[in-house]
C-alpha cells in the first residue's frame, strides 16, 4: 500500500516532478531505430515523460530530437518541411538544426542579429542496439549510454519492437517483476506445455507460491523466485531491475536474451520497449517470423502503428468459451495478457487502496528503488550513481533447477552471467 502522496511521487514523471527529474538523468529509450525517419524525410512525433517532441534526421543523416512547438509562436514543427540541413516551420519559415540552433529567419530583415539568440529546446539522442535514445537531462552531465550486452551487436543479432500501453509505466513494470502470476494469468487449460520451464510449463503449476529472495545489482536488484519442484529441487528464475524502468526475464535454455523497457509517456500511458538478442550469433528465421507476428515476447499491432490489437477499448477480444476450454484468460497472446491486468487497474492505480502479500515482495522492492532514488537526487541534485556507471547494466536474467538445499547466494556458477562485470582500470569505458 502506498499513501497518495507516495503513489504520486512514483507515477508522476513530467519535468518538475522527482521521479520525472530522476528518470532525465538517465539515457531514455524512445523508439526503434527503424522508426526513426531516414535523412531529408519528414519528421515523426514522440511524446516522452510527458513532452512533446518531433523526430527527424537531416541531410548528414544527424538525428533530431527537438521540442514540437516552434518558439516563435507555438505552431507544430510536425508539420514543418525537413529541408536540407534542418526543420523549416511552416507558419513563417523559421529552421532548426538537430542542436535546436536557429539557422534562418526570413520573416525578418535581413539585417536583424535575432536569429543568433533564438534556440529551440533540443535533446542529444544516439542510435545504438536498434534503438534510439535521448538525454533529457543537464547537458552538463550527459552519461554512458548502459552497458547492456544488446549495445554493440550486429544488427543481425536484434530485434527491437515498441507498442503502447494504457497505464503508467510503474504499474505496466510490475506485472513484469510478479513472478507468481504466471502461474494463473498464462496458465493454459487444455494442455501443458511439455517445457517444464516454459511459462506454460509444469514447474509453474506444480509450485504457485513460489519462495522470494531480492539480491542488490548495484543499479537496482534481482528478483529471485524459486518454485518446489521434481520433488527435492528448485526451479530459479532471477529477474533483473535496473533503475529507472529496464526489466529482463530469464530465457529458456537455446532462447535469446531479453530486455524490456517501460517509458513513461504521459503519467497515463507506456511506452513498451522490447529488444531481443543473442550474443553468440543472428536471430534465427522462426523467431523473428513469430516476433514480426507479435507472438511470444512481443506485442500484436495493427500494422505501421504502436496501437496494440487486442486492447483495452475492445476487451482484448476476449473469447468466453476459450475462457472455458483452452486458457485461463480467454485472450490470445502472453503481452495481452499481461496488458490486460495492468490497465484494467485504471491509468494510475490507487495504490492506497491495495492488499499486497508475499508474491508482490518484487513489486514493493521497484517501488522503493525509484522513490529513494528520485529522493536522493532530488535531494543532492547529484544524478544516481546508477546512471553514472553504465557497467552496471551489463547483467542477464538466469534461470536453473537446483538441488532444494542448494543456497541461491553460495550459487556461484549460476549467478555469475547476472552480476554484472566492472570494468578494468585501463579500460576507459
Ligand atoms: S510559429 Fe514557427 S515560424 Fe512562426
Ligand atoms: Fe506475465
Amino acid at each position: 500500500m502506498l499513501s497518495h502522496e507516495k503513489n504520486a511521487l512514483l507515477t508522476q514523471c513530467g519535468p518538475a516532478a522527482p521521479m520525472g527529474r530522476f528518470m532525465r538523468s538517465f539515457w531514455i529509450p524512445a523508439m526503434t531505430a527503424a522508426q526513426v525517419p531516414s535523412a531529408d524525410e519528414p519528421p515523426v512525433r514522440l511524446t516522452l515523460l510527458s513532452e512533446r517532441l518531433v523526430v527527424f534526421r537531416d541531410t548528414q543523416g544527424r538525428v533530431g530530437v527537438m521540442e514540437e512547438n516552434c518558439p516563435h509562436r507555438g505552431a507544430s514543427l510536425f508539420f514543418g518541411r525537413n529541408e536540407e540541413g534542418g526543420l523549416r516551420c511552416v507558419y513563417h519559415g523559421w529552421k532548426f538544426d538537430v542542436e535546436g540552433n536557429c539557422l534562418e529567419m526570413p520573416a525578418e530583415p535581413a539585417t536583424s542579429r535575432m536569429c543568433q539568440n533564438v534556440k529551440t529546446r533540443a535533446y542529444p539522442a544516439r542510435i545504438a542496439g536498434a534503438l534510439l535514445w535521448i538525454y533529457m537531462g543537464d547537458a552538463q552531465t550527459v552519461p554512458d549510454l548502459p552497458a547492456f550486452g544488446f549495445i554493440g551487436q550486429p544488427d543481425d543479432h536484434l530485434y527491437a519492437s515498441r507498442w503502447h500501453q494504457e497505464c503508467n509505466y510503474a504499474q505496466a513494470m510490475e506485472g513484469e517483476l510478479d513472478s507468481a502470476h504466471v502461474s494463473f494469468l498464462h496458465q493454459e487449460l487444455n494442455k501443458t506445455n511439455p517445457d517444464p520451464q516454459a511459462l506454460t510449463g509444469k514447474y509453474f503449476q506444480e509450485d504457485t507460491a513460489p519462495l522470494w529472495k531480492i539480491l542488490p545489482n548495484g543499479a537496482g536488484f534481482m528478483a529471485c523466485n524459486g518454485r518446489s519442484v521434481d520433488g527435492d529441487k528448485r526451479y530459479w528464475r532471477l529477474n533483473q531491475f535496473l533503475l529507472p524502468f529496464f526489466t529482463m526475464i530469464p530465457p529458456r535454455p537455446g532462447d535469446a536474451q531479453l530486455v524490456r523497457m517501460w517509458v513513461p509517456m504521459t503519467d497515463e500511458r507506456s511506452w513498451v520497449i522490447c529488444v531481443s538478442w543473442r550474443p553468440d550469433g543472428p536471430l534465427n528465421e522462426k523467431e523473428l517470423t513469430a516476433w514480426r507476428n507479435g507472438e511470444n515476447s512481443h506485442r500484436k499491432v495493427v500494422p505501421g502503428t504502436t496501437l496494440p490489437v487486442e486492447r483495452l477499448d475492445n476487451d482484448y477480444l476476449i473469447d468466453r468459451q476459450e475462457q472455458k476450454t483452452v486458457s485461463f484468460t480467454g485472450i490470445k497472446g502472453i503481452r495481452a495478457q499481461d496488458a490486460m491486468v495492468t490497465e484494467t487497474a485504471g491509468p494510475i492505480a490507487d495504490r492506497s487502496r491495495e492488499h499486497l502479500g508475499s508474491s508482490d515482495v518484487a513489486v514493493v522492492a521497484m517501488r522503493r528503488a525509484l522513490m529513494e532514488g528520485a529522493t536522493q537526487c532530488a535531494d543532492s541534485g547529484q544524478p544516481h550513481p546508477a546512471a553514472a556507471n553504465a557497467w552496471l547494466y551489463s547483467v542477464r536474467a538466469v534461470q536453473a533447477v537446483l538441488p532444494g538445499d542448494q543456497s541461491l547466494e553460495a550459487a556461484d556458477e549460476f549467478l555469475a552471467p547476472a552480476r554484472a562485470t566492472p570494468p578494468s582500470p585501463t579500460s576507459t569505458h
